[in-house]
């Protein structure tokens, strides 16, 4: 995993090639209001690090790209600008900013120094073998804005910068079919107008199954 600071520096080159109105207006949002480069990308499941979205938003930006050279996807691609690839992608997660909060949880711990370690009265034991209660850090999530996923990403950006109708569809559909079923119908239609639906949510999944770990990248 590259560094914060490696990750930061990318974002924001990748975000200058972005010329649209109220780009500016939403970066100094992003930097001075959210926790977009420190929070993590999820509670537990990937990038639950500090930095996690940061980076998690690169990787889907990496994966996307990486669809532009297949030939299946050429004729799509073809339609989108370099600059929708950037926005699609980097800021398909807004909605996790200031959305998660340090806090800890009690997790069993079959490490054999620490059980070895421990007062005799704190060792248990279950099938694995002996264990013992450890504290440890981990993120809660604490919405103020219950606005949905993709739905509220493209409400925030969208209050800075208008977002084209093929963004709006890839950033409010990126979860692919991960939404509920009765949004199956609208997703497969939204996907058949506006293919680069499906390619956001291959990216999304590619990333998060393929690239990270619960801890950082692979
Ligand atoms: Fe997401
Ligand atoms: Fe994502």
């Amino acid at each position: 995993m590259n560094t914060r600071e490696e990750n930061v520096q990318r974002f924001e080159e990748l975000m200058n090639t972005v010329t649209r109105e109220g780009k500016d207006d939403l970066m100094k949002y992003l930097r001075e209001k959210t926790d977009f480069y420190t929070a993590p990308a999820s509670t537990r499941f990937h990038l639950a690090c500090e930095g996690g979205l940061l980076q998690h938003s690169l990787n889907v930006y990496d994966c996307l790209m990486d669809k532009k050279d297949s030939p299946i996807w050429k004729k799509t691609f073809d339609t989108i600008s370099d600059e929708s690839l950037v926005i699609m992608a980097l800021l398909h997660d807004f909605c996790k900013a200031n959305c998660y909060v340090k806090s800890t949880r009690n997790q069993k711990t079959y490490d054999p120094q620490k059980v070895a370690a421990a007062n005799q009265h704190q060792v248990k034991h279950d099938d694995t073998g002996d264990f013992i209660w450890e504290t440890v850090p981990c993120y809660e999530t604490d919405e103020e804005m219950p606005l949905g996923h993709g739905e509220k990403s493209v409400i925030l950006i969208n209050y800075f910068m208008k977002l084209k109708r093929e963004e709006l569809f890839a950033i409010r559909w990126h979860m692919g079919f991960s939404v509920d079923r009765e949004n199956y119908k609208a997703l497969g239609e939204a996907m058949e107008k506006y293919p680069i639906v499906l390619a956001l949510s291959e990216a999304d999944l590619e990333a998060t199954k393929l690239l990270e770990d619960e801890l950082g990248n692979k």
